[in-house]
Parts: structure tokens; sequence; C-alpha cells
């Protein structure tokens, strides 16, 4: 005998589901998508442009703006991890192989480049014996002790990786667009709907 759940039409079947598949990302993880791509944006404008200036009282209060967004971006990431281990993304688009090994690659790649550029202007700030007080409010530990060659290097890997973080955000927007507008298929939208949860 049939019970009721198996005769479901095969309509209603699909139906459930499809309900049961994600749809999008959680609302939670499409904020911090464009909320930290927002932040890297003015971030990393910011450093490029202060970093020229001429010592001045601007240009002080300009590398604290740089840093309190920096900060910040690593708390975010740090939180997007942790939101990524434990909740399930939305199912890939169908695409070649080699593209889905791309995609992965240049995440993985994003992920370790937004937590090691705002990490090493942290390393490079205290070992150039400058704390971070965070939006005037908290001053931030010292993460090694005071060092001006150590200093110097930091700052160095510190632009390198922001320029590098540039480079691979371009390619992951380069990567969006041509989905939205040469594959027509649904990689951008469902970074821009959310579902509930
Ligand atoms: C994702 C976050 C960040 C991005 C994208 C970023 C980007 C940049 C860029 C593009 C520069 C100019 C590099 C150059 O052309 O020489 C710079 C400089 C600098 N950043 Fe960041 N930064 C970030 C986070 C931080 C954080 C968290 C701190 C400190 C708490 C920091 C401290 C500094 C300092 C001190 C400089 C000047 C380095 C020097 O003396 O040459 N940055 N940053």
């Amino acid at each position: 005998m049939s019970s009721p759940r198996d005769a479901r039409s095969p309509a209603v079947s699909s139906e459930t589901d499809a309900l049961a598949l994600p749809a999008g990302y959680t609302r939670t993880a499409v904020a911090l998508h464009w909320l930290i791509a927002l932040l890297i944006t003015c971030g990393f404008s910011l450093g490029a442009y202060m970093v020229d200036l001429h010592i001045s009282p601007r240009k002080v209060r300009f590398y604290a703006y740089h840093k309190w967004i920096g900060i910040t971006v690593l708390a975010l990431v740090l939180i997007r991890s942790v939101w990524r281990l434990t909740h399930k993304p939305p199912p890939e688009e169908p695409m070649p192989r080699w593209q889905l090994r791309a995609a992965h690659l240049t995440h993985y790649l994003l992920y370790a480049l937004l937590i090691a550029t705002p990490l090493c202007g942290w390393l490079d700030t205290s070992a150039a014996g400058i704390p971070v007080v965070y939006l005037k409010l908290w001053q931030l530990p010292d993460l090694v002790h005071k060092n001006r060659d150590l200093a110097k290097v930091l700052a160095e890997i510190h632009g390198f990786l922001a320029w590098t973080l540039l480079w691979v955000v371009l390619l992951h927007t380069a990567a969006a667009f041509k989905h939205h507008f040469i594959d027509h298929d649904s990689t951008l939208r469902r970074m821009l709907a959310w579902r509930r949860s």
C-alpha cells in the first residue's frame, strides 16, 4: 500500500525539492560580501593615496581612518569565514570544470589576502611603534615589539599584498560580469538577491 508520501505527484515533489535547495546566499552572507567590497575599495584607495602625502595632521588622520577600515575588514572577513563554514552556499551554476576550479582558487586566494593584508598592516604599525586606537576608543594590542627595520619590511609586504588583492578582486569582478553579461547565468544575481535564514 502506498503511503501519502509516496503518492506525491511529480510536480509537488519537484516543487518541494526546489524549496529545499538554497536558491541564493543567506542575507548575512550577501550583506557581508558587499560591505567588505565597499570597505576594501575605500581602504585600498585611501591607502594608495595617503602614503605619498607630505607629513601633516591630515596625513595622520588618513592613516588612522585607513587602519580603522582595515581592522573592520579583518573582523568582517573572520565573521564571513565562520559563516561560510557553517552555512552551505547555493549549488554551483553548471560550467566547465576549469572555470569551477579557477573560481574556487580565486575565492581561497581572496580569503587568504583579506586576512593577510590587514594583519600585515597591523604588524607593520606595531613594529613602527604606533599603536592602533580603533575608532579613537579602543587601543588594540601591539602584535610585535618596536623594530624599525622590521616595520620597513612589513610595510613593503603590506603594500605587495594590497596590490595583489587589487588584481585578484579585479579578476573576480571580471568573472562575475562575464557570467552575467556573456553566459547569462545567475552567478552574479544570486549574490544580489538573498534567501531567508
Ligand atoms: C584589507 C585591508 C587593507 C588594505 C586593502 C590596505 C591597503 C593599503 C595600501 C594600498 C597601502 C599603500 C601601499 C603602497 O602603495 O605603498 C597601504 C599602506 C598602509 N597600510 Fe594598509 N591596507 C589594509 C589594512 C591595513 C591595516 C589593518 C593597517 C593597520 C592596522 C594598515 C596600515 C597601513 C600602513 C601603516 C600603511 C603605510 C605603509 C608605509 O608606511 O608605507 N593597513 N595599505
